[in-house]
């Protein structure tokens, strides 16, 4: 029931439920590795942005994926690890929104997908991986042992952005943020490429109302019904 080779626990759901703190928080815990899929593909965005690339050239964006000359440094305490692009630091302005926005417009595109895949594999390494992301349990890790899909509803996700983003110094409104959160899932859901949907046997959490605290101790009781045993 657990697989074979390294470990892999995916969280996949919508952008604001809680999935790049609790996948971290969880990394943390069991001492494995952390996959912020996200971060890719704002990573390609912002790259398109700065070089001039349109959001539509889906050849010069699968080449810009292909080529992408990125670093992620982990950082202690479930904190969120620095990114570099060709070794300048992008932490920050890869949260911005108009970065997201580009990063839901390029993850449309199937062949910057595809540019992505085995760069998103190699994270894959002893002792495990927990994998942040919309298509971490349908595409990239289809046999991973244990599969979360992270939801809230789009009024929470908006709240929790918005303090985050105001926590960051940022100027946002709550109302702009609602509107966006809204766009961005109704692109990420129906997009034919790698639609943002929970895997089959994925285990849904309503993080509503929930403390993050909660929400990783949840998964990790999952983790140790299902897998521990058989990996001590
Ligand atoms: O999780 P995030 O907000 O950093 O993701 C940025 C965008 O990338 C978002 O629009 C969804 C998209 N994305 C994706 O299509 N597939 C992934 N595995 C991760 C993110």
């Amino acid at each position: 029931m657990c697989g074979e080779g390294v470990p892999v626990i995916t969280l996949d759901g919508p952008g604001g439920a809680g999935k790049g703190t609790v996948s971290r928080l969880l990394a943390q815990e069991l001492g494995w590795h952390y996959l912020d899929s996200g971060a890719l593909y704002r990573l390609v965005g912002l790259a398109a942005l700065e070089r001039g690339i349109s959001l539509t050239d889906e050849a010069a964006l699968a080449e810009l994926a292909r080529n992408l000359d990125a670093q992620f440094e982990p950082s202690d305490g479930g904190a969120e690890p620095r990114i570099y692009l060709q070794g300048r630091e992008v932490t920050a302005a890869l949260r911005s929104e108009n970065c997201g926005e580009a990063a839901s417009r390029v993850a449309a595109l199937g062949r910057v997908r595809h540019a992505l895949l085995e760069r998103q594999r190699r994270f894959r390494r002893p002792p495990g991986l927990v994998a942040d992301g919309r298509d971490m349990g349908t595409v990239v890790f289809p046999d991973a042992p244990l599969k979360i899909f992270l939801t809230a509803s789009a009024e929470e996700r908006a709240r929790r952005r918005y303090k985050q983003l105001k926590d960051k110094g940022m100027d946002v409104r709550l109302d702009d943020l609602f509107k966006e959160i809204e766009a961005r899932d109704a692109r990420d859901r129906n997009r034919s490429q790698a639609p943002l949907k929970a895997a089959a046997e994925a285990v849904e959490i309503d993080t509503t109302g929930m403390e993050i605290a909660e929400v990783v101790q949840r998964v990790l009781a999952l983790w140790r019904e299902r897998c521990a045993q058989e990996s001590v």
